[in-house]
């Protein structure tokens, strides 16, 4: 799915951004080359790098 229409960023980019390290939308857009241009996405696009962090938090502390 499409998150960003601008820069064509779709939600599994963002995520694995999230994954390499990137702690906010900014700074993944940024990973990819991107800047926010209308940023209509940018809620979501925070949403899903928050989201995508916790997750691997979740996990990394089922397998202490
Ligand atoms: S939709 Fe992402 S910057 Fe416009």
């Amino acid at each position: 799915m499409i998150i960003c229409s601008c820069n064509v960023i779709r939600e599994h980019d963002i995520r694995a951004a999230a994954r390499r390290g990137c702690r906010d939308a900014n700074a993944a857009y940024a990973s990819m080359g991107c800047n926010f241009d209308c940023a209509s996405c940018e809620d979501l696009a925070e949403f899903l790098v928050e989201d995508e962090r916790e997750n691997m938090i979740t996990v990394d502390k089922s397998a202490a």
